[in-house]
């Protein structure tokens, strides 16, 4: 299954409150790193474990750790930032490869502007990071990017999404998973979720 919608109640509670028009920044700001911390950790229920031996209070005993190079967080700028600390509150040790990208307003097309992945990429999971999977072209164009350098596994963690852009997404990439807080209705002819959040960008940076 490539597109998990996560139906739980904190993160249905929270993603509520932040399509309301009146929300202020900060407010904003705050639930859109909560519910990436949220996502995060439906997102690596499956990371591999291994056991070590360790000295505990009482001598040594066998415990866990996660196997191996980690992750590596993929903010899309500007708006994948809002999410980013929410993801770094549970993994603290990620590296972050940071990608800009904006869509033009008239054709809806990806403009990448900045690419700094991390060294090891090939060996971490990346955890993409963007509020908004509107027609998708944002996403596939970064999923590109962590490919051609050599990155092969990747989860992609968004706040809301369209059914047009999930299906676009999931036809260029499939092997790429998608957490979302909630599949949406449509898009408008401006290329905006409805309901969605609006333009998240804008929200989460006070520029609206
Ligand atoms: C928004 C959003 C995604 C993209 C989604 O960014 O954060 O990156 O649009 O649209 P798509 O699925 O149709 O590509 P935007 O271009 O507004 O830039 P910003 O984050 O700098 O505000
Ligand atoms: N970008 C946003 O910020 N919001 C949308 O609804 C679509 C793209």
């Amino acid at each position: 299954m490539s597109v998990n919608e996560i139906t739980h109640p904190l993160i249905r509670h929270k993603l509520s409150i932040m399509r309301s028009a009146d929300l202020s920044t900060r407010s904003f700001r705050q639930l859109a790193a909560e519910v990436g911390a949220l996502l995060t950790y439906e997102a690596t229920k499956d990371m591999e474990l291994e056991s070590y031996e360790l000295e505990g209070w009482c001598g040594p005993i066998q415990a866990e750790r996660i196997k191996g190079k980690k992750v590596t967080v993929v903010p899309i700028l500007r708006a994948g930032i809002g999410m980013m600390d929410g993801v770094l509150q549970l993994i603290p040790s990620a590296r972050i490869s940071v990608v800009g990208l904006y869509r033009n307003e008239e054709t809806l097309e990806p403009v990448p502007y900045f690419e700094k992945l991390c060294k090891d990429i090939d060996q971490r999971l990346a955890l993409i990071v963007d509020p908004m999977l509107a027609t998708g072209g944002s996403m596939i164009a970064t999923i590109d990017m962590l490919k051609k350098a050599g990155c092969k596994h990747i989860k992609t963690l968004v706040l809301v999404a369209a059914p047009e852009g999930i299906a676009k997404v999931v036809e260029a990439h499939p092997d790429v998973e998608i957490f979302t807080a909630a599949i949406d209705d449509c898009l408008n002819e401006q290329g905006y979720i409805l309901p969605g959040l609006g333009d998240a960008g804008d929200k989460i940076f006070g520029t609206r």
